[in-house]
């Protein structure tokens, strides 16, 4: 195992998933990651030899704990990428909704090429590495790595003297072609394929659905951070719509509305009173603030433990340095 590939997910907490699991108490044997996004925590757990439940609303995202948490041992081979890239592109779902509008229309038509290939992979677990391939292969082609770019400005910074004119970069990487990122990242993929010998578990499921069909002795909680760049469906519900072939909707309890966010966590904190231990995720910059956190999760739970970790996001290529304090709330009852 060569350990976690680049995913680059928006408000991953891969440096420092480490943290997190030191904050895990000792008798815990299994953890559920409810809001899992890039799966770097989930990740981290299996590594560890936890029974892992890898939860997202997002299908990509489920496609992502499919391939790196569920899936114990089946890889690309150099087969399976000849099948992939197979053919000649042809306007399908893609190109008829999004040409000129996140990518070139020939793009547009590669892409429903492989989604049609990809489909016809009868082996869910390599299925969903081709999925996990192909997103990190559309975020590396998709300025700032997210969906809610507008075509004008895309287009832009895809035109390379343009880029290197007014930001000093070229960006060619994002007029390399689908298949050169999908190869450049495959080895990282299939090394990151490992079995801990448990029988861990990737769902796609809101969160309170998902709180009904796992039992385990840890929830970790990562929420879209409120106040925060934090629309999880704009950013990469287009990745969603590419799988199942018809646009998707944005998420019903999306965790990222300011004003009803006490609320939501309240109801959240009461729901994931079925589990021993709850560690959650938040920062300095969201509302709520830590005491209001605090003050909800005492509703719920006899101990509560802050930790604070210092983190950098990197949002955009910008290290937003030392700003950011991120806390772990640790919250029992024993
Ligand atoms: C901060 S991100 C998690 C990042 C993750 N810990 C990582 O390291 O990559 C929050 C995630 O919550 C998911 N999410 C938002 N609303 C949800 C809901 N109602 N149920 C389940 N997941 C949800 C988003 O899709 C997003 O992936």
């Amino acid at each position: 195992m060569k350990g976690y590939p680049k995913v680059n997910y928006i408000g991953n907490k891969e440096r420092i998933a480490d943290a997190i699991m030191s904050a895990v108490p000792a008798y815990a044997r299994t953890l559920f990651d409810a809001f899992a996004g890039g799966c770097s925590v989930s990740y981290a757990a299996k590594a560890r030899g936890m029974r892992v439940y890898s939860n997202d609303i997002l299908d990509i995202n489920y496609q992502l704990a499919k391939a790196l948490i569920e899936n114990s041992g089946e890889v690309l081979t150099d087969r399976d990428v000849e099948d992939i890239f197979a053919g000649e592109p042809f306007c399908g779902f893609m190109t008829g909704n999004y040409a000129d509008v996140y990518y070139f229309p020939r793009e547009c038509m590669e892409l429903d090429l492989y989604r049609r290939n990809i489909g016809r992979i009868d082996n869910g677990y390599k299925r969903a590495m081709a999925y996990a391939l192909m997103r990190r292969a559309m975020i590396r082609k998709m300025p700032y790595s997210r969906f809610t770019i507008k075509w004008d400005k895309v287009r832009q910074l895809r035109d390379e003297q343009y880029s290197y004119e007014k930001y000093g970069r070229y960006r060619s990487y994002h007029n390399k072609s689908f298949r050169f990122h999908f190869e450049d990242n495959l080895g990282d993929y299939n090394s990151a394929v490992f079995s801990n010998g448990q029988d861990n578990v990737a769902l796609n499921m809101d969160v309170y659905d998902a709180i009904d069909a796992v039992d385990a002795d840890v929830v970790y909680a990562d929420p879209p951070y409120a106040g925060t760049m934090n629309n999880y469906y704009g950013f990469y519900g287009l990745l969603d719509t590419y799988i199942r072939q018809e646009k998707t909707m944005p998420f019903a309890n999306s965790f990222m509305d300011k004003d009803t966010i006490m609320e939501q966590f309240d109801r959240l904190f009461a729901a994931f009173g079925k589990y021993r231990c709850l560690i959650l995720s938040y920062n300095s910059r969201s509302i709520p603030t830590r005491e209001q956190i605090a003050g909800l999760l005492s509703r719920y739970r006899r101990n509560i433990r802050i930790q604070e970790i210092r983190h950098a996001y990197k949002v955009t290529g910008k290290e937003k340095k030392g700003k950011d304090i991120e806390y772990l709330f640790i919250a029992d009852n024993d």
